[in-house]
């Protein structure tokens, strides 16, 4: 692999660009604001040019597959990280020289903990709430994690899931503007990711702005607004679920089962008024186009005007799978193909 100069690690004190004040940050709208992050381990360059906005109150998902670079991104913009090179702002300020002010703004859920296991969820709560100059009330706080029931039990005999809302329970009792979850419910089942969902979406009421990193696509789409995708240290592809990789404005599918009476010249003249493209395969006719509705309109017309139905009509827009598998396909290609020159 060639490592260009940018991959020489910058001292911890060499002079950056010069931190913004919360004014400016705040007058942008802006919780963070990445541009041309690289980082280096050593010969693997883990991110690789990266740049991201976060938007004050929004929760936004770092979204890719394992070790694509969320976890060194998300531990650089926390200040748990030195990087190689690039421009980052955290709350208007450059997380390389993290101040206590600056800290207390912002809570953490790392990838992985350790609790004291012999101290209570509400021994922990209170301690790390005095760590804070205006915390959120201890009890309101264990509640809104769900666990007001577990109050008094022991950190060490909670479950996978009950540990993970007390990680979050720990980075909300300092009331932080924003809030940073890698990967919140890997290893839950699936009862325990509803619940970790509706919690993350309750910090959505309180306005937080949040950054989570996952790999599970329906996470991502039940709790982000908007979602960057992360292939190999950059940036792949950016939007809401609705809208990434061209989501909405890629072509749909509309299927159903043709009707004996329909004649096969009708569905060609419907699919090229439409410009798409017809296939029928054992009575099953899928019609591919980006104007669904002017092939649905005419084919209604027609059964309505024959007084039938069209069997089991669907219309299927690409789902965020599909495209994330469009995104990431290729270029996960070019990594293996990377990796393999490396080990010759
Ligand atoms: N401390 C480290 N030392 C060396 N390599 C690391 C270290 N942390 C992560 N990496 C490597 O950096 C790449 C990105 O890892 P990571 O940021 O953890 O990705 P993700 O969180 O997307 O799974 C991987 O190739 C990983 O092996
Ligand atoms: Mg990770």
């Amino acid at each position: 692999m060639v490592i260009d100069d940018a991959c020489t690690e910058q001292p911890a004190g060499a002079p950056g660009p010069a931190p913004d004040g919360p004014a400016r940050d705040e007058a942008g709208g802006q919780a963070i604001r990445v541009r041309g992050l690289r980082k280096c381990y050593g010969r693997v360059e883990a991110v690789r040019g990266l740049d991201l906005t976060v938007r004050r109150g929004e929760i936004a998902a770092l979204l890719g597959p394992n070790g694509a670079g969320k976890t060194t991104t998300v531990e650089i913009l926390e200040g748990h990280r030195s990087r190689t090179s690039g421009d980052v702002q955290v709350l208007g300020a450059d997380p390389r020289r993290p101040t206590r002010e600056w800290r207390a703004r912002i809570g953490l859920v790392l990838q992985s903990t350790q609790m004291p296991a012999e101290l209570t969820v509400g021994e922990l709560v209170a301690r790390f709430a005095a760590f804070y100059p205006s915390p959120r009330d201890v009890d309101e706080t264990i509640e809104l994690v769900g666990l007001t029931a577990k109050r008094r039990a022991r950190a060490g005999r909670l479950s996978g899931g009950q540990q993970r809302r007390l990680d979050v329970a720990l980075a909300l009792v300092g009331d932080p503007e924003l809030v940073f979850l890698d990967e919140p419910t890997t290893g839950f089942d699936p009862q325990a990711r509803r619940q970790a969902w509706s919690m993350i979406d309750t910090l959505r009421t309180l306005s937080k702005t949040v950054l989570l990193t996952t790999h599970y696509l329906d996470e991502a789409e039940a709790l982000a607004d908007r979602i960057a995708v992360v292939v190999d240290g950059r940036i792949a592809a950016e939007g809401t679920p609705a809208t990434l990789g061209g989501r909405d404005s890629a072509p749909c599918e509309v299927r159903f089962c043709r009707p004996e009476r329909l004649d096969p010249a009708v569905l060609d003249l419907v699919a090229a008024s439409a410009e798409g493209s017809l296939t029928v395969v054992g009575g099953v006719v899928t019609l591919r186009t980006a104007d669904p509705a002017g092939v649905l309109g005419p084919l209604l017309d027609w059964a309505r005007a024959h007084g039938t139905e069209l069997p089991g009509l669907e219309v299927r827009r690409p789902s965020l799978e599909d495209v994330y598998l469009a995104i990431t396909g290729g270029l996960g290609a070019r990594r293996s193909a990377r990796r393999l020159e490396d080990s010759r």
